[in-house]
């Protein structure tokens, strides 16, 4: 059996619906119900709320093969401190320290939001003194590296499962995200910005040195996420904390290109205020620095970025004639 905690949710149903062939049981807090519709009903996947969660996981203890934990507040503007805590730092303790008493492995979603502006670089390699030097804005992005301190702190005890890795997501884009609304990646409100006024609105860049439409980000397909996870595992990596990123960032006008070529609607970019809420804590550049990885990523040169960039709009538009 396979535990996957945010199973209803993008990265998780995405994961979910790739692992066909395995019973999956899906722990989640289901907030949205249109997330249930994102999952493959095959059969062999059952949904088990977060709140009754702890009963079933001591049932199946001596049965799970791997535990992804991937369940989070994923909504980077949360200022809910209490829920935050609950949901990002206390359930990943438990869930932690389940597998740890079980000896089960143990993969879990960080974010790249825990390097903050990027001036502390974006090395998977950091030790506890250098992430704590890091100037996080932000809850979400707080309680990210709080879990990953936590993680790092308990491997030094040797406290932790008999494998386990925390992953450092980029920008994530695909076809489960529409549940997320202003949370989603781009390209779904770009894809629809083109199919309604053939443009894409693009936010103003606040910062001297940076052009409009010059941010650059680590755009990461979760297909590209969900096969590095695969190669991780099957590689038998050390255990520790990992960059999942592809290591070239795109601007955001390269990338609007990329989604026009393969929606195959040629649009206009048009620059608009950025939110106020946004400006806080937008990050101008990221970029996975992926030395740690590199035998994986050798692997992944194979991953086709255009044909599964098609795949996913083709995905998403159907989507969108069966709304
Ligand atoms: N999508 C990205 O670009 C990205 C980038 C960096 C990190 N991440 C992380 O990856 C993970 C998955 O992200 P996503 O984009 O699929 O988000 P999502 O919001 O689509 O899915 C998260 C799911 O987890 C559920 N949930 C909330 N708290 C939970 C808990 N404590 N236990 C179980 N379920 C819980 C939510 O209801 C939701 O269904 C999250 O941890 C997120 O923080 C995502």
């Amino acid at each position: 059996m396979i535990v996957i905690t945010g199973g209803s949710g993008f990265i998780g149903s995405t994961l979910a619906n790739t692992l066909v062939d395995e019973e999956i049981l899906i722990v989640d807090t289901f907030s949205n119900n249109f997330q249930h519709q994102l999952l493959n009903n095959s059969g062999n996947v059952r949904l088990i709320n977060l709140s009754n969660c702890k009963e079933v996981l001591q049932f199946y203890k001596n049965n799970i093969k791997y535990f992804y934990h991937l369940g989070a507040n994923s909504s980077t503007d949360q200022s809910n401190l209490s829920e935050t805590v609950n949901l990002n730092i206390f359930w990943s303790q438990y869930f932690w320290d389940f597998c740890v008493n079980n000896e089960i492995p143990f993969v879990y979603a960080s974010s790249a939001a825990t390097y903050g502006d990027g001036s502390n670089g974006f090395s998977d390699t950091m030790t506890i003194d250098q992430l704590k030097n890091i100037k996080i804005n932000g809850l979400y992005g707080w309680s990210k590296m709080y879990f990953d301190i936590f993680a790092l702190n308990q491997a030094s005890k040797k406290f932790a499962p008999p494998k386990w890795y925390g992953l450092k997501f980029f920008n994530v884009y695909g076809a489960n995200e529409i549940h997320k609304g202003t949370q989603s990646s781009v390209i779904h409100p770009f894809l629809k910005q083109l199919i309604e006024y053939k443009k894409v609105y693009l936010f103003k860049s606040y910062v001297k040195n940076i052009q409009n439409g010059e941010q650059k980000r680590d755009f990461v397909s979760v297909n590209f996420c969900i096969e590095f996870i695969e190669k991780l595992l099957n590689l038998n990596s050390d255990n520790g904390i990992y960059n999942v990123g592809t290591g070239s960032p795109k601007t955001f006008i390269e990338f609007s290109k990329d989604i026009m070529n393969a929606a195959g609607i040629d649009g206009l970019i048009e620059y608009i205020d950025m939110p106020e809420k946004l400006k806080s804590h937008y990050q101008y550049f990221t970029k996975s620095e992926n030395k740690k990885s590199s035998k994986i990523h050798k692997e992944m040169n194979k991953f086709h970025y255009k044909k599964d960039l098609n795949n996913i709009l083709e995905t998403l538009m159907k989507s969108y004639d069966d709304e």
